[in-house]
């Protein structure tokens, strides 16, 4: 069973590699597609500028200068592709972030002696790879080192050859870092690698090593010891602003959301003192979550993210859910007036949305707030709203939606469905069992429509019933191993 999981998940990965976009595109509005536009046209222009006003006599320059204009142009819309390709969600401001780095990057390299081509190019693509991902940063340092607004006479081919090969540790390295404090390391080794490299490729001036004071380390250009101090300086300060950045551009970096995932966050605290079934519920839906994203290679730290803040909404009437009733009555029941309940049900999705426009949660994390009820039935007050009255609208008892967006959402919606399931079952049923409980719930969400727009292959559908069974047998393990009193066994 765990090879035949083990060889899904291979072919399964190897597919979705090979694969065009998965999650839905967002699409720009008209208006930003031509800010984007007139952004890369000025990124060519700046390209291409210098060579034809040092040389505009000779025709053979004007004609590589117009070259060098459209060579730029398409590097640019390449990028914008595959950022888009790396990252479907990305949207108009990430992209005028992206190409907005290029331009400032362009234009210092117009004199490229007074400022290292390190210190150039490697702090952006700290801040791209960081937001946007590896890809999209591999690819932004290729295109920012490939062009350049003039010949290359003045630079050291072997100090290109180190600002490559740092960018590209630094694009590696900080798409995969989920920690601010590993960004410090990162701003710390790099610019002694480079260095070091520096050291051993281009050698030393004499003269600079003994004249070492701080005026001359922030001042003097073209000295390794200052290039390397500088590189650090703007490595430190891209990791200061990169706050600011993500609130400005809306970027959603891995040190993001593992700080939302605090529990300590007052958000969550309340969730847990206000509505602990809640809470409760939310744990355990972080664990299936996760687990399942994890098999088909999604993005886990979003999902546990997702996961937690889903529910939010909840906290404006805590006890009209049940897990937080504690086995006192149900309001619903005095209520008697499905049609309301209904309403109290979708309001938890509304005001989630509110909760997380005031506690300014990222629109990723948001989305799963509504995409996780989707467009579901009220199933239970549907059906007691047709015991009094059986020509009712099922308009009134279904979720306003919009069905899961990605794989993640989608993953949220199919756990929010099973943990129940899940917990409510017999401590003694086999995998069998749950795995047959686990395919019911799943297969609904199929045929009710509810995964159109999250593409899940037929392999990724069974490596996340696999995992929620795998999540049910360790809770289930965890009862048997560690029984608490007799009469007080845990939940
Ligand atoms: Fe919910
Ligand atoms: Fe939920």
């Amino acid at each position: 069973m765990q090879n035949l999981t083990r060889l899904i998940r291979k072919i399964n990965n190897s597919w979705i590699k090979s694969q065009s976009p998965t999650q839905k595109l967002t699409n720009f509005k008209k208006i930003d597609g031509f800010l984007i536009l007139f952004v890369c046209v000025i990124i060519s222009i700046i390209t291409s500028y210098d060579l034809v006003a040092n040389q505009i006599q000779n025709l053979n320059l004007i004609i590589s200068s117009i070259i060098n204009f459209f060579e730029i142009f398409i590097c640019c819309g390449i990028l914008v592709y595959i950022s888009k390709k790396e990252d479907p969600t990305l949207n108009s401001r990430q992209i005028l972030l992206l190409i907005g780095l290029l331009i400032v990057v362009q234009i210092l390299k117009i004199n490229p002696k007074t400022i290292s081509p390190l210190s150039i190019v490697v702090p952006p693509t700290l801040i791209i790879s960081q937001g946007m991902g590896t890809i999209t940063a591999l690819s932004w340092v290729s295109i920012a080192l490939i062009n350049w607004p003039n010949s290359l006479n003045g630079i050291n081919e072997y100090l290109l050859l180190i600002t490559f090969i740092s960018s590209c540790i630094v694009a590696i390295i900080g798409g995969k870092i989920r920690s601010r404090a590993q960004l410090l390391q990162v701003s710390i080794l790099v610019p002694l690698g480079s260095l070091i490299c520096q050291y051993f490729f281009l050698g030393i001036d004499n003269n600079d090593l003994y004249n070492l004071n701080i005026q001359y380390l922030i001042s003097k250009q073209g000295n390794i010891i200052s290039d390397s101090f500088l590189l650090a300086i703007l490595m430190l300060m891209a990791i200061i602003f990169m706050p600011i950045l993500e609130s400005i551009f809306g970027l959603v970096t891995k040190a993001r959301l593992l700080e939302l995932a605090d529990q300590e966050k007052p958000l969550l605290r309340r969730l847990s003192i206000e509505a602990p079934g809640t809470f409760e519920h939310t744990l355990l839906l972080c664990g299936l979550a996760e687990e399942a994203t994890r098999m088909i290679g999604g993005n886990v730290d979003l999902v546990r993210t997702g996961a937690l803040y889903h529910d939010i909404g909840k906290l404006h009437a805590p006890n009209w859910f049940i897990e937080n009733q504690n086995g006192m009555s149900n309001p619903h029941d005095e209520l008697d007036n499905p049609l309301e309940s209904a309403k109290i049900l979708q309001d938890h999705v509304d005001k989630g949305i509110q909760i997380a426009r005031r506690y300014r949660l990222p629109k990723q994390v948001a989305n799963f707030i509504p995409e996780h009820q989707g467009t579901l039935k009220m199933g239970y007050f549907l059906f007691k709203a047709k015991e009094k009255d059986k020509n009712i609208s099922e308009k009134n008892f279904k979720y306003k939606g919009p069905i899961p967006q990605s794989k993640e959402t989608a993953i949220l919606m199919l756990a929010d469905g099973c943990e129940a399931a899940l917990r409510a079952m017999d401590i003694n049923a086999s995998d069998k069992e749950a795995l047959k409980i686990i395919s019911k719930i799943i297969n609904s969400r199929i045929q009710d429509g509810q995964l159109i727009d999250s593409n899940f292959s037929i392999g990724e559908i069974y490596l996340i019933k696999i995992s929620f069974l795998n999540v049910w047998k360790r809770i289930r393990h965890r009862r048997i191993q560690y029984p608490t009193a007799k009469n007080n066994s845990i939940s």
